[in-house]
C-alpha cells in the first residue's frame, strides 16, 4: 500500500498530454506564421511581474487584478524585490509596454510590432475552457495612434483563426471613447442607473458609482433588462474618437471583414481606449465563447509611468483554439511517437538494437523496444503506437547485421542490411 495519497495537479490547472499538445502546436505554429507575415517580431517576457504593473495596467477594479491575481510570497532573504511584491502575470499587454520602454524599443523606428505566446495565470473559478493556467497568443503594435493599426491587428488575428480552418467566427466591435469623452458618458450612465440601483445585484450596485462601464459586463439575469435603454457610448464619443471609429469600420469594410457592432462590449480590462473587439464562437458556448479579444490602449504607457504612447493589440486563447481544432474540427491527428520501432528479439541485443536505432534516426523518428516481451506482444504495441515500420531482429540477424523491415501498413516485409536502412526508409 502506498504511504500517502497520490499527488494530483493543483485545481484549475492541467497537463497537456500528447494528443492535445499536437493541437496546441498547430495553433502556435499558425500564430508564428500569421505574426511573421505581418512583420511582427517575437519576444519572451517574464512570467513574474511586480504587482504594481498589473494593478496599474489592467486596473485594480478589474476581476483580473482585483480577484484573480496569483501573488507570490516575499522571498525569505528579504531582498529589495520583496518590498515590491510579485505576481504571476494574468496577461501580457502591460508587460509588453513595460518591455518596450525598458528595452529601449521606443528609441528605434515606430511603431514597434511584437508578439509572444506564453502562459498566463488567473485564479478564476475553474470551468470548461476556463483554466487557472492558460496560453495566450498576444500581439501588440506600440507607438502609433492610427486606426489603420487597429484594423491590421484584427486582420492578422482573423487570418490566424482562418488559417486553422476555424470558420463562423463573429467579430464584435465597439468604441469606448477616451479620457476626453468617456467621463461625461460615465456620468450619463450613472444618472441612468442610479434610480435602478436597488434592482441590480449587489456587485452591480457598487459598480454604478465606482466603475459603471463594467455594468455591461454583468451576466446576472436580474441586471439584463436595464441594458437596452442605457445610454450608448457610441452616441457620446468626442469628434476625434468618432472619426477614429468611422475609420476603423471603413477599413474593415475595405478588408472584407464582417463585424457586428456591440454597444455592450466593454472588455474586462481598464486600459482600453477607443476600439475594442472580440472574436466569439457559438460552439464554445456560454461565458467562455471568446476565442480572443483586444483593443487600443492609448493611456496605458502613462499609467505605468512612461511617456504617453499609443498602442493596440490582441490576445487569443490558445487552449480554446486547440480545443476547437481537436474536438470540433477533428483537424489534428497527433503524429506517432516514433515512425520506426526497432524490435530486438532475444537477450544481449540491446547494443545492436541501439545501433540500428541510431542508423534509422538519420531519416525517421525511431524508438527501440528494449522490453523482454514476445514478438507478438511487441508487434501489437507497435501497431497501437501508430508507427509505420518495425525493424525486427534476432541474434542471428544481429550477427549478419540485417533486420526484417516490416511495413506495418501494407504488411510487406523484407530483409535489409543495417547500412541500407536510411535508403530503405527514406
Ligand atoms: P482577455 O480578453 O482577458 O484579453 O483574454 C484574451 C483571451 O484569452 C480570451 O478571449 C480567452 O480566449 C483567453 N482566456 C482568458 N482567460 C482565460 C482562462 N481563464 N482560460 C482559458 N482561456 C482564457 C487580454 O488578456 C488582453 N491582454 C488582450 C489585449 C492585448 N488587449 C490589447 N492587447
Amino acid at each position: 500500500m502506498p504511504k500517502t495519497q497520490p499527488i494530483r495537479a493543483a485545481r484549475g490547472v492541467r497537463d497537456i498530454l500528447p494528443a492535445e499538445r499536437a493541437a496546441f502546436a498547430v495553433a502556435e505554429h499558425a500564430a508564428h506564421e500569421s505574426a511573421r507575415r505581418y512583420g511582427y517580431q517575437e519576444v519572451e517576457l517574464p512570467i513574474i511581474e511586480p504587482v504594481e504593473l498589473i494593478e496599474r495596467g489592467v486596473g485594480r477594479d478589474s476581476d483580473v487584478a482585483g480577484k484573480e491575481l496569483y501573488r507570490l510570497e516575499p522571498h525569505a532573504d528579504g531582498d529589495a524585490e520583496a518590498a515590491s511584491r510579485l505576481v504571476l502575470r494574468p496577461e501580457a499587454t502591460a508587460s509588453m509596454v513595460r518591455a518596450y520602454f525598458q528595452g529601449g524599443l521606443n528609441q528605434g523606428p515606430q511603431p514597434v510590432r511584437l508578439f509572444t505566446v506564453g502562459q498566463m495565470f488567473r485564479h478564476d473559478k475553474p470551468q470548461h475552457l476556463r483554466y487557472r493556467q492558460f496560453v495566450q497568443f498576444d500581439v501588440e503594435v506600440i507607438g502609433n495612434p492610427s486606426p489603420a493599426y487597429d484594423v491590421e491587428v484584427i486582420e492578422l488575428t482573423w487570418g490566424w483563426l482562418e488559417a486553422m480552418g476555424i470558420g463562423q467566427i463573429s467579430l464584435e466591435l465597439n468604441s469606448i471613447g477616451d479620457a476626453n469623452c468617456r467621463p461625461q458618458y460615465l456620468d450619463a450612465l450613472r444618472e441612468y442607473y442610479r434610480p435602478l440601483r436597488d434592482r441590480l445585484h449587489p456587485e452591480c450596485q457598487r459598480r454604478v458609482e465606482e466603475n459603471p462601464l463594467r455594468l455591461f459586463d454583468c451576466k446576472e439575469p436580474q441586471c439584463q433588462p436595464f441594458k437596452a435603454a442605457a445610454p450608448r457610448i457610441t452616441d457620446h464619443l468626442c469628434a476625434p474618437c468618432a472619426a477614429a471609429f468611422e475609420e476603423v469600420k471603413s477599413l474593415l469594410d475595405a478588408a472584407g471583414l464582417e463585424y457586428r457592432l456591440n454597444p455592450y462590449l466593454v472588455r474586462g480590462l481598464d486600459y482600453y481606449t477607443r476600439t475594442v473587439f472580440e472574436y466569439q464562437h457559438e460552439s464554445l458556448g456560454g461565458a467562455q465563447n471568446s476565442l480572443g479579444g483586444g483593443g487600443r490602449y492609448d493611456g496605458l504607457a502613462a499609467d505605468l509611468g512612461y511617456p504617453d504612447t499609443p498602442g493596440v493589440g490582441f490576445a487569443g486563447g490558445v487552449d480554446r483554439v486547440a480545443h476547437m481544432l481537436q474536438s470540433e474540427l477533428g483537424a489534428v491527428t497527433p503524429p506517432p511517437a516514433a515512425e520506426v520501432l526497432v524490435l530486438p528479439m532475444g537477450e544481449g541485443l540491446d547494443r545492436a538494437a541501439a545501433g540500428v536505432g541510431r542508423a534509422c534516426r538519420g531519416v525517421r523518428s525511431t524508438a527501440v523496444d528494449y522490453s523482454a516481451r514476445s514478438l507478438g506482444a511487441k508487434m501489437r504495441a507497435a501497431d497501437k503506437s501508430g508507427a509505420r515500420w518495425a525493424a525486427i531482429m534476432n541474434a542471428d540477424e544481429a550477427e549478419r547485421r540485417v533486420v526484417q523491415l516490416r511495413d506495418l501498413v501494407s504488411g510487406d516485409q523484407r530483409e535489409v542490411a543495417w547500412d541500407q536502412l536510411p535508403e530503405a526508409l527514406a
